[in-house]
């Protein structure tokens, strides 16, 4: 059993160290692109609120490798975000350790929140590439974990790293659960991968078969259909001896792609047509089962789009991860697209999607909140699907029967 946030109790007064995962996107001008992530994590900090806890977040942003890095992967503008979402008042402490950290955690109220310089700057220490974070450096967890006096952890999207600010700090601590967002990511997952309700419709998406072979494996274990498309299709068209053009493809995948297409021949499903260009650019397309040569596949095409209507007819239990065409170019996301509205439309389904561009693209369409759970971690949700244990999870394991 995992140790869940509303089994903790008496939070009023008490410091509750919060690990939420604040890594979003950011455009070139510094803005944020989406905030699904930090909205993922308002139940439990609201939650906290309520209790009266003295709220600390820890999260981490991007890799830091160098100073110059540090400049621009600092959470503040995270921290203004989050202010400006809640209208509450976040106070930033533009470090993670020492003096000034410890003197704003002594002044907090009950109900304050206080957010945390990236905890990833304690990768790169006085000019030195050191992980203490990324490696789960015993001295820096022991610290973390004596700023406060209960720990949570609702980092669903870095559950599969085996960090101080995760890992670390919950080894430390006895008082200590996942957070709201985390457990409903498990519950969410649980649902399609442990207890599906049949007929259950895997779609997977994106470019390249090696990121995401293993998934495909165990969902083709699972699932009663798993659909291929996005640039990592045209690897199995070239082992249905299709022609593919200049399509993306990896040659050290064709014969996994032609085992896997004789072994289930009843189950898997591959897109049955493109929507080509002669350059990766956003050109009107053509259409056509093939790719011809000089030419690249950048999206499904028409016949695809109806067959996958046609799988997701009776579906009830519907997962998809990662685009089915470009998604950057609105020439060639009619595929991302159309998916996106189909499963919106169904009622009484669960729905998951995940992934940065399938989820980017169910939120940029506003259909969220259409889908049963819009996934907030991508690697943390492909290893959980692939049966894998997320670190980030088992150290909150108990052996309480109930909590
Ligand atoms: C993610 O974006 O998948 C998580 O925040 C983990 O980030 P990482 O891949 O840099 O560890």
């Amino acid at each position: 059993m995992i140790k869940n946030l509303k089994s903790l109790k008496n939070l009023e007064d008490k410091i509750v160290l919060t690990r939420v995962d604040f890594n979003v996107p950011f455009n070139d001008k510094g803005e944020i692109t989406d905030i699904t992530r930090i909205k993922g994590a308002l139940p439990t900090i609201e939650y906290l609120r309520e209790a009266k806890a003295k709220i600390i977040l820890f999260s981490h942003l991007g890799r830091i490798t160098s100073e110059e890095d540090k400049k621009t992967k600092s959470l503040k503008p995270v921290a203004k975000k989050l202010a400006e979402i809640t209208g509450y008042k976040i106070i930033f402490v533009p470090k993670n350790r020492g003096e000034l950290v410890e003197k704003a955690i002594r002044i907090l109220k009950p109900g304050e929140i206080l957010m945390l310089e990236n905890t990833r700057f304690q990768d790169f220490v006085d000019g030195k590439q050191v992980n203490y974070e990324s490696k789960n450096n015993d001295e820096l967890a022991t610290y973390w974990s004596k700023l406060g006096d209960v720990f949570v952890n609702d980092a669903f999207g870095t559950a599969h790293r085996s960090h101080a600010s995760n890992v670390g700090i919950a080894s430390k601590m006895e008082n200590k659960a996942i957070g709201l967002l985390m457990e409903k990511e498990i519950n969410f997952l649980d649902k399609a991968v442990k207890t599906p309700e049949s007929p259950f419709v895997a779609l997977v998406g994106g470019a390249k078969v090696s990121d995401k072979i293993d998934v495909i494996k165990s969902l083709l274990e699972k699932a009663d259909k798993v659909i291929i498309g996005g640039g990592m299709a045209y690897t199995f068209h070239k082992a249905q001896g299709l022609s593919i053009g200049n399509s993306l493809v990896e040659e050290d995948k064709v014969e996994l792609a032609k085992a896997l297409l004789s072994t289930y021949k009843d189950k898997l499903i591959v897109a049955v047509d493109s929507a080509y260009t002669t350059e990766f650019a956003d050109n009107v397309p053509e259409y056509g089962d093939e790719v011809p040569e000089g030419n690249m596949g950048l999206d499904i095409g028409p016949k695809s789009i109806e067959l996958i209507k046609n799988e997701l007819e009776n579906a009830k239990t519907i997962l998809w991860n990662g685009p089915f065409g470009v998604t950057e170019f609105s020439n060639f996301s009619k595929g991302t697209n159309e998916i996106a509205m189909t499963i919106a439309e169904k009622d009484d389904v669960i729905s998951i999607v995940g992934g940065g561009d399938s989820v980017a693209a169910v939120v940029s369409m506003g259909l969220a909140k259409e889908f049963s759970h819009v996934a907030t971690g991508g690697g943390a949700s492909l290893e959980y699907i692939e049966g894998k244990v997320l670190p980030g999870i088992k150290i909150f394991e108990t052996t309480e029967e109930k909590n």
